[in-house]
């Protein structure tokens, strides 16, 4: 299945349940490019500048990660959960490709729906803890102790493209470029839209019955 949302829907927040629930992996771009960041790798290096920017990294890099890991990881052999990935027409339809070659094919594309002026409070006031990518907010979803992982005791961070002006152009590629995928997965018929502006307990279980419906999604 795909996660679709803007920055803040809370594709992070709801990915970890769905894994559990179905023991499938949890593939998020965005945290695979963060990583090369952290390593300092060419592409980490490359990508940072995009990142910060709002921009999108480029289509073939994206479908090289996801094709990889689909291909050696482990936890994907139940199924996968991609999320913030295809952002973009042409990495939909690659990664079709890549499933058709694998004879697998997407069952859901989840789009987490949340007004703009809904998710400035969201990712201004988001906190990370990295090793894990356990996520928090200051306000909505405090630790126990400021800035401070509840598991592990390490502390928290704010990652460097949540601040307004990056948000704004994020929320511009993600209107503009990954519009058009919400739209290619509702010709597949596998789409199906979620109210992510009410509470994350409220939301998970809207999810679940998204994936459990035997009805044909779309609402
Ligand atoms: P990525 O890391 O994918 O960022 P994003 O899509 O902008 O999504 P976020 O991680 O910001 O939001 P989320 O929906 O996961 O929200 P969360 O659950 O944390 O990508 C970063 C960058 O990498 C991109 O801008 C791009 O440059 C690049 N990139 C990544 N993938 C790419 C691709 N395929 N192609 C090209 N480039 C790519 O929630 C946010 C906050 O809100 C949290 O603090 C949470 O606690 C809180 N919250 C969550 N749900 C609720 C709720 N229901 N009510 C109240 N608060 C809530």
């Amino acid at each position: 299945m795909i996660l679709i949302g803007p920055p803040g829907a809370g594709k992070g927040t709801q990915a970890p349940a769905i894994k559990e629930r179905y023991n499938v992996c949890h593939l998020a771009t965005g945290d695979m490019l963060r990583q090369q960041v952290a390593e300092k790798t060419p592409l980490g290096i490359e990508a940072k500048k995009i990142i910060d920017a709002g921009g999108l990294v480029g289509d073939d890099i994206m479908v090289g990660m996801i094709k990889d890991q689909l291909e050696n990881n482990k936890e994907c052999q139940l199924g996968f959960i991609l999320d913030g990935f295809p952002r973009t027409i042409p990495q939909a339809e690659k990664l079709d490709s890549v499933l058709s070659s694998r004879k697998e094919k997407l069952d859901h594309a989840l789009e987490l729906k949340v007004a703009d002026q809904l998710l400035i409070s969201r990712i201004t006031g988001r906190l990370i803890h990295p090793a894990s990518g356990r996520t928090y907010h200051k306000e909505f979803n405090p630790p126990k102790k400021p800035m401070t992982d509840d598991v592990t005791g390490e502390p928290l961070i704010q990652r460097s493209d949540d601040n307004v002006d990056t948000l704004r152009k994020r929320l511009g590629a993600f209107h503009n470029q990954t519009g058009p995928v919400v739209d290619y997965y509702k010709k597949q018929n596998i789409w199906t839209g979620i109210d992510a502006a009410q509470s994350p307990k409220v939301v998970w279980s809207n999810i679940l019955k998204a994936l459990e419906s035997n009805l044909k999604p779309g609402s």
